[in-house]
Parts: structure tokens; sequence; C-alpha cells
């Protein structure tokens, strides 16, 4: 007689367990065993691990699958049951782990793989293999919300969604929870859909009963500064527009005698160009992009150029600011040296135009919908045994869901984006245009960091850490990646991940080859390279434009997503009064001020970065977790210590802060 040991685990989340009958079929290469029935009761409870025996004449020879069946208990109430695992002990004392990590409904069964490897060579599990993706692929099926966007899952209500991809029960409930209680305040403030614009600043301060952070403290009080706006190039929302200007362009015609007055004493532009200490962010992206209509008027939007200085404090300042592309009598330069109200407009209309970049590329384009192409090529392609499924499922944990809700709750007419000045229209457009530009390399943060000349601007927390981050990603990655695939013949030869990669070139980047995204892998270092970007997107990226929208924008005129009077075209005419009146009236506000709130809040369901919960890998994997969670747990011992040291603390790139996935 031959006996098979098992011990079958069952998930720890909420309702995990079943009181149904469960079975299993051994499938080996000499024979299969006999249905047998587990254990039942108290064993396959929520987080229980129940034991059993499965008993056969002669040994199955290798075990192949493994077969899990649920039928209903009696009359007992339908109730799915999510088994994460199944350790099995062979009569050969061989310990074979089959990863579930599912739900299972009544009737329904799952085939599961063993062990470590991926290249399979028996005709069962070739034809396991091509049924499951089959299955997968009938089950996440690509869409697309508008003509030059990336595609996306095919569904749209989040209560209609697969419960392998729904959230936890209680993420639900607090996410709902803090949405009431937001909308609840505009009520009773009784400013929901109002028109009624701010009296004073001072009333803005006073607007909020419960949100507040630390450093929305102080952004209400040092949202004026040249130096704070300066910094949040660097360090804010959008640390991916600004970049060393070497020459100015032709149509933002600064001169030496404009700018002499903001330089080091006795310097000029061009010297200063030359030092390295001139930079540029330019928003021509946003060019003649449809906008809202509001009492029959577009609102306004500027496509603005702003020049800044790195002066010999080390702090990097705004020189000059041009609201709009084309220069014209009606669209002054403006300077620090103007009224004080003029000059401060001038930094409205850029901070508008960046919180709308920020908010709509750099957050939604280039993480959430990235994201979501990883995840939907991951499960249509990769067989739950692939390794790459392994390390990557982690990192994709939430990320359909969340942007099923994004789709129905943030977009298009009535919805929080489209009060904001783009309405439906200039947001599909802004969409369309960015991902044309979007290239592989700007993707890549070594590389994006030398292209924009960034690699030694001072004080730049963001570029510091991101590229730590990037770093150790990537030696995890690399070992990782060399386990499996020794040579570059196992990458070229591996069709699920050709299949993947393609994919993704297809439908996240709708084929354009002039992206230099790639559509094959030919060698481990091009490997190794893209599951980094695609790690380190889906994480560290994420956390750096997503955690401090509240802290930056909560203050709304620091970071307005909709204004109401078009920029000035001659200077010396504003006042508070004017500005007050350009700024979003109380309901945007309240509106606005909500939505950063909601996405912005640590939930409790967050994972940090560097964690593999289920258990999924053979030993010398778990080592390099292990080896990769060290090396997180230093950065964010070096990051907390900078951070004690400064008078704004950057946290959100230190790893304990970082999701393990686009989550929120
Ligand atoms: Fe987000």
């Amino acid at each position: 007689m031959a006996v098979y040991t098992l011990e079958v685990t069952t998930g720890s989340m909420l309702h995990a367990g079943t009181f149904d009958n469960l079975y299993v079929t051994l499938i080996g290469t000499e024979s299969q065993s006999r249905r047998t029935q587990l254990s039942f009761g108290l064993d396959n409870k929520t987080a229980k691990v129940g034991k059993c025996s499965v008993t056969t004449i002669f040994s199955l020879g290798c075990l192949l699958l493994l077969k899990l069946e649920k039928d209903p208990f009696l009359e007992s109430l339908e109730k799915d049951w999510f088994c994460s695992k199944i350790m099995v002990r062979t009569p050969e004392e061989d310990e074979i782990l089959f990863p579930c990590h599912r739900w299972l409904s009544r009737g329904g069964f799952v085939l599961l793989r063993g062990g470590r490897a991926f290249e399979d060579l028996h005709p069962r599990l070739v034809e396991q293999r091509k049924k499951e993706l089959v299955q997968q692929k009938l089950m996440f099926k690509w869409d697309k919300y508008a003509d030059g966007m990336s595609y996306n899952l095919n569904l749209y209500d989040p209560t209609a969604v697969p419960a392998e991809i729904s959230l936890s029960f209680s993420k639900v409930f607090q996410f709902r929870y803090m949405q009431q209680a937001a909308s609840a305040e505009l009520k009773l403030k009784g400013v929901t859909n109002s028109t009624e614009q701010w009296e004073s600043f001072e009333a803005m301060k006073g607007f909020s009963w419960f949100k507040k952070s630390p450093l929305s403290e102080y952004v209400s009080q040092h949202w004026k500064d040249d130096d704070f706006f300066g910094y949040q190039f660097l360090n804010g929302l959008n640390p991916y527009i600004i970049q060393r200007c070497s020459k100015l362009p032709s149509n933002f015609p600064v001169t030496e005698e404009m700018m002499k007055p903001f330089l080091a004493n006795g310097s000029s532009l061009t010297a200063e160009m030359k030092k390295g200490n001139i930079f540029i962010s330019d928003y021509k992206i946003m060019e003649g992009l449809p906008t809202r209509v509001i009492d029959g008027k577009p609102v306004p939007l500027t496509a603005a150029l702003c020049l800044l200085y790195l002066n010999p404090e080390k702090k990097l300042l705004p020189i000059a600011i041009q609201l709009g592309q084309q220069p014209s009598e009606e669209n002054p330069i403006f300077l620090p040296s103007d009224l004080e109200s003029d000059w401060l407009l001038a930094k409205i209309f850029v901070r508008h135009v960046d919180a709308l970049y920020a908010q709509l590329v750099t957050h939604l384009q280039k993480t959430h919908l990235l994201a979501e192409v990883f995840t939907m090529a991951t499960l249509r392609n990769l067989p739950i045994i692939h390794p790459l499924y392994k390390l990557l499922i982690p990192h994709h944990r939430n990320t359909l869901y969340t942007n099923i809700v994004a789709r129905v709750t943030l977009y298009g007419p009535g919805r929080t984006l489209g009060n904001s000045s783009l309405g439906g229209d200039g947001f599909t457009e802004l969409m369309r245009r960015s991902l044309s530009q979007t290239t592989y390399t700007s993707l890549c943060l070594p590389e994006n960091i030398a292209a924009r000349g960034l690699e030694s601007i001072p004080n730049f927390y963001y570029r510091d850490d991101a590229l730590r981050l990037w770093s150790i990603t990537n030696s995890f990655v690399k070992a990782m990646v060399a386990y499996y695939y020794p040579s570059d013949s196992e990458v070229s030869a591996d069709s699920e991940l050709q299949e993947w990669v393609n994919e993704i070139f297809y439908y996240g980047f709708l084929g354009n080859g002039d992206s230099g995204i790639p559509s094959n892998f030919q060698t481990v270092e091009e490997l190794i390279k893209f599951v980094t970007m695609v790690i380190f997107t889906s994480s560290a990226q994420h956390s750096a434009v997503n955690s401090a929208q509240f802290d930056l924008i909560g203050w709304i005129p620091n970071g307005p997503l909709l204004l109401h009077q078009a920029p000035p075209t001659t200077k010396g005419q504003s006042s508070t009064e004017a500005i007050l009146a350009t700024l979003p009236n109380k309901y945007s506000a309240g509106l606005f001020m909500s939505f950063v709130w909601l996405i912005s809040r640590k939930y409790d369901d967050f994972v940090p970065l560097g964690t593999y919960p289920e258990q999924r890998f053979e030993s010398a994997a778990l080592q390099m977790i292990k080896d990769f969670q060290a090396e997180l747990s230093s950065l964010s011992v070096v990051i907390t210590k900078r951070n004690s040291e400064l008078e704004l603390p950057y946290d959100y790139l230190n790893p304990k802060e970082i999701d393990n996935s686009v989550n929120i």
C-alpha cells in the first residue's frame, strides 16, 4: 500500500471556510487515486490546516496534478471556499506544494500543479496548462474605454467581478464608509451643487472638519512661497515633468535683462544654463485640449511654461512663467518682481495644469492603467504555476477592482474628474496624447532621470529614494529570473512569456514600435529589466504619485483641478478677490478635497512592498525574498534617519509606506 499525507490550508480572509464536502484525486504518471473525501467540519474553517491521507495500492509515480472538488453538504447554504494550498507528502518521502490561492464554488473543481518546474513535458500537463489559459482568457477579456487609450478589463460593475479579483469585505466597507462620511460632510455644510465662491483664504482653512494632515497644514501656510513652489517639481505629485534647460524654447522669449535681478550677483541666464542651474517645466501636451463649458464659456487651461533657477543656497525657485505656448502681448511673461497677486495668480495657473497632469497622466495613465495591462496580461497568459505568475501576482493585488471603481466613479461627466477643467473629451484626448508619447525609456527610472538631466540636482528626494528602490528591486528580480531562466535560450523558448510581453505591447501600447516597448524577449537581461519596470511601476512609482495627494493638494489653492476665470492678459490688474473668484467654488473644492482624501489614505488591507504572503515558491526563492525584504528594511532605516533631519520629511518612498500593488 502507498500512503499520501495531505495538509490542506484554508485562507485566512473573512468567510474563507466551508462545511461543504471536499474531495481530492491525485493524478500521477503511473495512475490516479480514487476520489477521496477530505476531513469534514472544523478542519476546513477559516485559517485552519486540515490533515488527511489518500491510500493507493501502488505508488502513482511522479505526481502531476491534484484535482480538488466541492459538493454541497446536505441542505446547507451555498458558500464558496478559499483554499490557500495543499502540501502532499508522498510514499517516497517527497514533499510537494500545490499552491491554490483561489475560491471554489459548489460543483466546481480545480486542477492544481505542484513543484517548481514550468517546463512541462508530460502530455497531460501540457494539455492541462493550455486548458487553464483558455479558461482565464474567457474570464478576463480585453476592452477599451476609448480609442487611443490602453485596453482594460471588460467589466464595469464592481459588484459583478469574479471572486478571484474582488476586494476584501473590510476594504469595501472601510472605503464606502469614508466615501459616505465625506459626502455627508458636504451636505451638512450645505455646499452640495452650490456655485458659491470663497470669501477668503481663512474661510477655506476652516472648511474641513476632520480631513487634515501635518503636511497639509504646512502647505496651507507655505503654498505662496517660491521655494516651496519649486520644491514640488522635485518632490511633489509630479516629479516627471521638470528637466534641465540648456536652451530656451523659441516660444518662451525670456531675456537676459528680465532674468538679471533674480540670478546670483553678476551672473547671466546664459552662464547659469552652462552651469546647469536652469530648469524648465513645459506643459505643451495640454495645449488646445477641450475643456468643460460652464455658463456657456469653456473654463481655462493653460499649457504653461515655467523657468526655474537653482540658486547658490541650493533652492529651486521659479523665475519666469508664461501662461500659454504662444507668446504675445496678451500673454505676458510673469516675473517674481511683478505685483504679488499677479505672480501668485501665475503660479496658481501652473499648479492647476500641473495638478491635472499629475492626476491624469503621472498617476492614472502611467501607474493605474499600465498596472491593469500588466495584471491582465499575467492572468491571461501565465499559468498559476509559472514562476513569473508567482512573482508578479502579489504586485497585481486589487488592481483590477480598483480600476473598475475608478472607471465608474471618476471618469466622465458628473464624476469627480468630470468636474475638473477637462471634462470627458479633454480627458480622453489627454490620455491619447500621453500614451502615444510614452516610451520604454521614460518608464525605466535611471534612464528617465538621465534623459532629463536631473542626476545631480540637490534635495531631489524622490530621485534618491526611487533609484535605490529600482536598484534593490532589480537585484531581486535578477536573482529570481536567473534561478528560473539559466540562459537566454530558456527565455526565448518560453512561449507563455512571449505571449505575456506581446499582449502588453499590443494592448498596453497599441503596438506602437516607436515606444521602444519590447514585443518579445530574447535574453535574460531584457526580461530582468522589463520585470523590474513592472514591479517598480506597480508599487514604488504608484506610491510616490498617489500617497502625497491629500498632503499637497488637499489645500485646494496649491493644486486646483478646476479654475473659473481666464488667465490675466495684462499685468497689474489682479487682486485677492480676483484670485478667489478664479479658484474652484465651494462645492468643487469640497469634492476635490474629499477625492484626494479618499484615494491617498492608507487602508487596513495595506500590504508593504516585498510581501509575498501566499506560499507559492520553493526554498531557494524564499531566501531571495528574505534578502529583498532585508534590503528594503535597511533602506527604510536610511530614509527615516534622513527625514528626521528635514523640515519637510519625504516619506512616500519609504519601503514600509509603499503598497505592494496599485491598491487604491
Ligand atoms: Fe492610485
